[in-house]
């Protein structure tokens, strides 16, 4: 992220394949001929800095926005950039801009202005914020559908309480924000609409919790250090797809599916790309029951016990990612099945299936069941895996950006 913002500040040209394209000049289209034979995938934009190609592409969410100059001045068209199951999510893209002027909050009552107030309207919303600010939260934020959150120009931090959940919603965007230090909630009663409270027993302390909901993308945000998960999809929740996170620090990085004998999970299905799980996880990247999870393009430093793993015969295709092992000889799986009591030979018939993924440090994959094809995706969720070789450059800015109005982010 700091390599490219230092890109930005000596006023870098930054050129797509396409405006490259359009432009007619030879040293142009030398450059991408260059380009074209340097990196031969049509997923990536690259950046062109004094008429040198910076070895440096966007992955095919960032090169939808990041090249635009003036992505402050419409700000919803983010909206359009995402892949996977989560691709169609409209956040608050319908609906006006919200302006987060006030770090406070109360979870029965919130002032207009606060974050709080904002995602429990039952209008579209897409929220952004007046400057850098720490969100402490009082009790889990419940945010209603059809609200994007947008950090990017500012340094937005939810810590030291509870943080999100997005409960019986759909169309929920949350980008560019750091997530950290989540605590338990309080029994008592939180805001969800307008004119509602629902009564709660006191959220586990997820980062970022999705039950019963669909539609969501989660894009650029930091996650870290919480009492329960850092983002958790259970009941049922499906259409998903988080990208560009940056997680590190914690145990149980990511549960996809509820329990085991929760059959409704069937239907979940999620997309986990362009991720930078670093240093100090352990487990969980994801976990998955059930469902249906892409894992593609995403960068693994050492896990402690295990990257992947599942229980319940769920079906996982592990694409183009880059493992790295730690030294110890005993974790270098990247697999776990967890076996229920006397299903233990149960799991040779689940689908895990690795595809062009890069090993390192003697990292490995057990794969089991039946071959799975391509994903499935429709044609507006489909995206081209890039090359496993590329993923470090392409989740090198994982995590929130240092966005300046005007400039190319
Ligand atoms: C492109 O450049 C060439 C040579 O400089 C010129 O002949 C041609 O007219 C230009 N084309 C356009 C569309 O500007
Ligand atoms: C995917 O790659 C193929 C060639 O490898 C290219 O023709 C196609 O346009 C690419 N699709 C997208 C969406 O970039
Ligand atoms: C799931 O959410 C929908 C609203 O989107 C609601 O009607 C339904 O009752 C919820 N289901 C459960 C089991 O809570
Ligand atoms: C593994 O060992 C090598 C060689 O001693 C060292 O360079 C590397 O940093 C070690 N990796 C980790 C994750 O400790």
């Amino acid at each position: 992220m700091s390599y490219l913002g230092s890109l930005l500040l000596v006023s870098c040209i930054v050129i797509s394949f396409h405006t490259l394209k359009a432009q007619n000049s030879t040293s142009s289209k030398q450059l991408l001929q260059t380009a074209q034979s340097k990196i031969p995938d049509h997923s990536s934009a690259y950046i062109v800095h004094r008429g040198r190609i910076n070895r440096k592409p966007l992955n095919i969410i960032d090169s939808c926005w990041r090249l635009k100059r003036h992505w402050s001045s419409n700000r919803q068209s983010l909206a359009d950039c995402v892949v996977g199951f989560g691709h169609g999510s409209l956040g608050g893209r319908q609906g006006v801009i919200y302006i987060v002027t006030d770090q406070s909050d109360d979870p029965i009552d919130p002032k207009p202005g606060t974050l709080r107030f904002g995602v429990t309207r039952d209008v579209p919303l897409w929220i952004i914020f007046t400057r850098d600010m720490v969100i402490n939260l009082k009790n889990e934020l419940m945010i209603n559908s059809y609200k994007t959150i947008d950090g990017r120009g500012v340094h937005v931090e939810l810590a030291y309480g509870p943080c999100i959940t997005i409960e019986d919603a759909k169309h929920v965007i949350i980008h560019g924000i750091n997530i950290h230090d989540c605590k338990r909630g309080r029994p008592g009663y939180v805001k969800n609409a307008p004119n509602h409270h629902s009564y709660r027993r006191g959220c586990d302390g997820d980062g970022i919790k999705i039950t019963n909901s669909s539609n969501v993308w989660i894009d650029h945000c930091y996650l870290s250090n919480s009492a329960d998960g850092l983002i958790d999809a259970i009941h049922a929740s499906k259409d998903i797809t988080i990208s560009n996170c940056r997680f590190t620090n914690h145990v149980k990085v990511m549960l996809l599916g509820h329990r085991d004998g929760y059959i409704a999970d069937k239907v979940l299905r999620v997309t986990v790309a362009f991720n930078h799980f670093g240093p100090g996880l352990t487990e969980r990247m994801p976990r998955l029951r059930y469902g249906y999870v892409h894992v593609a393009n995403n960068y693994y430093e050492p896990w402690l016990l295990y990257a992947i793993g599942g229980s319940s015969n769920p079906t996982i295709l592990s694409e183009a990612n880059y493992f790295v092992a730690s030294n110890d000889s005993t974790h270098k799986q990247v697999t776990k099945r967890e076996l229920i009591n006397g299903l233990g030979e149960a799991w040779q018939t689940w689908r895990w299936t690795s595809r062009r993924d890069a090993f390192r440090n003697g990292a490995y994959f057990i794969a089991s069941g039946r071959r799975n094809g391509a994903p499935p995706y429709n044609r507006f969720q489909r995206f081209n895996v890039s090359d496993a070789s590329h993923v470090p450059i392409l989740t090198s800015d994982a995590g929130p950006l240092r966005c300046v109005i005007n400039r190319r982010c």
